[in-house]
């Protein structure tokens, strides 16, 4: 974990997201799943968010604006400074046989670097209308459901399912696959295990998911 001042290189918007490219400097990007603390400094206090793309010399993020903070990230302009903390917590496991990756919403952020690093395996991806399924075109051999349909109507048998999305999206996958790997979401502040703001539930133990977590085998 290393903590990096750096530049914003690019700023694209994607349906209702945003992607920030970022200068990676001597970051290592982590493994799929893994996120950053990032910091429009003198804004907002960080945010946790997952890595999209990780390049040799650039780290992607895909961030959906919905508050003060993600709103701040989202304003970053070409040249301007950003603070960087990571890679904290653990991402998904990559050794499994037939993976499905399975993304709603926003949640598709951290599904390019996985598909990168597992081959490009099919994606089965859902979003609420056509402006967010733009993001679709970021994931390599995605198949897109649109809202009235949901990803467990459509998901199929057989596969290693690695998830990120709504938390009902992963109530929903785990009891249709209860091995299924998914990544949760908790409101953080440190990131890094300090402070027990993430703190939830699991297996009836408390735990801090920014340490645990955010990935969680279901089981
Ligand atoms: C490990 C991890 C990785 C993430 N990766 C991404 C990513 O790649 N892209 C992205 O856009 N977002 C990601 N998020 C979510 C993102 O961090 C939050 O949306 C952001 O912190 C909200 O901050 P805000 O100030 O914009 O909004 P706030 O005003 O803080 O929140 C707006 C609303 O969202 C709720 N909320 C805020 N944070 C969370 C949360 N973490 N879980 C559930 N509800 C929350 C609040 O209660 C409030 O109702 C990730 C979260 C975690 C924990
Ligand atoms: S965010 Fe501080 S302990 Fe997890």
């Amino acid at each position: 974990m290393r903590r990096e001042a750096l530049e914003v290189v690019a700023n694209e918007g994607i349906g209702p997201y945003h992607l920030i490219r970022v200068k990676r400097g001597a970051l290592h990007p982590g493994d799929p799943g893994q996120f950053f603390m990032l910091e429009a400094p003198g804004r907002v206090l960080p945010r946790p968010m997952s890595v999209c793309f990780a390049h040799a010399s650039e780290l992607a993020f895909l961030i959906d604006p919905i508050g003060p903070g993600t709103r701040a990230l989202c304003e970053l302009r070409p040249g301007d400074a950003i603070h960087l903390l990571g890679p904290l917590g653990n991402g998904w496991r990559l050794d499994v046989e037939r993976p499905l990756l399975v993304g709603g919403g926003i949640g598709v952020a951290p599904l390019p670097y996985l598909s990168e690093r597992l081959g490009r395996p099919p994606a089965l991806l859902g979003f609420r209308s056509e402006w967010h399924a733009e993001a679709a075109a970021l994931v390599p051999n995605a198949e897109v459901v649109l809202e009235p349909t949901y990803v467990t109507e459509a998901l199929p048998g057989g596969y290693d399912v690695l998830a990120c999305g709504p938390e009902p999206m992963l109530e929903a996958l785990r009891a249709l696959v209860p091995d299924a790997q998914l990544a949760w979401e908790a409101p953080m502040a440190c990131g890094y295990g300090a402070c027990y703001g993430c703190a939830v539930e699991v297996d009836g133990v408390l735990e801090r998911l920014c340490v645990k977590g955010p990935v969680l085998a279901a089981a």
